[in-house]
């Protein structure tokens, strides 16, 4: 099996360091193989997904990436953030899968990863004025409302629909398309919250949660809020899936300026969006139960300086390898 490897800018070469490590010790035929990515491929090539990166996405049965993004280039023209936006659409991994477990709380959001305002028609008019719009058309909110309903099938059998349908009108095809599919998984109960109550419901009791199923926008936030509320961003992994292969593994942490290069970001999200790889992307959902394990082991006796420990990266990893040990 075939994964390109994204490492990308920041702490992002450091935790795909890990995780190539990691992974190597498993028993799995895996090649893996490097490309450049982000800012480090824009300082390089002048182009954030360089052709010959894309062509290998491709061709790879997965693909796992660090994370993009850099101080030097914010304001410019060309952005490393711009490479993500269009890998995803390229590969249309339309669920972008982020679990968030700590004690009480185990829940999922399934957000829509390639539609809405981050892909809608944006523009300058002749005023001045500049806009971003949200746009949805009716097979892309189907298809995300099926994996939603169907991963619920495989959890808690809920699944919360969140939307904005008291203001915006693609909210409101957003539940209307929930509603009419809801009845084809008769083990699922469907709830629909607005989004801003679900940001305070996430906050105060977040453990009534299963799956939280949402638009691409309210997707990011509120998943960022569930990981705060679990550990903070170094713990939260997620898997972004299409139709077929490959999906991206990515942690939902960005690039870390402010702690890159001093060997103490937390590999845990990394490690962990590597085990959805494994279960999700490459059919080996016994390997990912082991490493996802294998890294609880290692939160428990090494943890990182971002979760109050002392552990380097390196410790770390140490410590999830001698997990994974018989
Ligand atoms: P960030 O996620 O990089 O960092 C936020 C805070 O969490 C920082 O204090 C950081 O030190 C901490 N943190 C994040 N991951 C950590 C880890 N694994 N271990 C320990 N601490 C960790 O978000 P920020 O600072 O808003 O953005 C920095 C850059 O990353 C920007 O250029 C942004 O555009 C980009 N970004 C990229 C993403 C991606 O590649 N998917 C996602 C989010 C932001
Ligand atoms: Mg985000």
């Amino acid at each position: 099996m075939r994964v390109a490897l994204l490492p990308g800018d920041g702490i992002g070469p450091e935790v795909a360091a890990a995780a190539s490590q990691v992974l190597r010790e498993l028993p799995l035929d895996l090649e893996l193989e490097e490309h450049p990515f982000g800012g480090a491929a824009i300082r390089v090539t002048g182009d954030p997904l360089p052709p010959e990166t894309l062509a290998a996405a491709r061709a790879a049965d997965a693909v796992l990436l660090g994370a993009v993004g850099a101080p030097e280039f914010d304001g410019a023209p060309v952005r490393p953030e711009q490479g993500l936006i269009r890998l995803r659409g390229e590969l249309d991994v339309y669920a972008n899968l982020r679990p968030a477990r700590a004690d009480h709380v185990d829940l999922l959001v399934v957000r829509e990863l390639v539609g809405g305002l981050y892909y809608g028609a944006r523009g300058v008019r002749d005023d001045g004025t500049v806009f971003d719009t949200m746009e949805y058309r009716p097979d892309q909110i189907e298809r995300i409302a099926r994996r939603g309903l169907e991963l619920a099938t495989t959890r808690r059998g809920h699944v919360t629909s969140v939307d904005k349908a008291n203001v915006l009108d693609t909210s409101r095809l957003w539940r209307a398309t929930v509603e009419r599919l809801a009845p084809d998984y008769p083990g699922v109960t469907v709830e629909h919250m607005l989004v801003d109550n679900c940001g305070l419901q996430l906050v105060i009791a977040p453990e009534r949660f299963d799956v939280i199923l949402t638009e691409n926008t309210f997707g990011d936030i509120l998943s960022d809020v569930a990981a705060g509320r679990t550990g903070g961003l170094g713990l939260a992994g997620s898997a972004s899936l299409g139709d077929g292969r490959p999906g991206i593994f990515e942690p939902v942490h960005g690039s870390a300026p402010d702690i890159a290069g001093r060997g103490i970001a937390n590999p845990a999200a990394m490690l962990r969006s590597a085990a959805l790889m494994l279960a999700h992307g490459l059919g080996e959902p016994d390997l990912g139960a082991r490493l996802e394990t294998a890294v609880d082991g290692a939160l428990a006796t090494a943890p990182t300086p971002d979760l109050g420990g002392r552990a380097t990266t390196t410790e770390f990893v140490e410590a999830v390898l001698r997990e994974l040990r018989p």
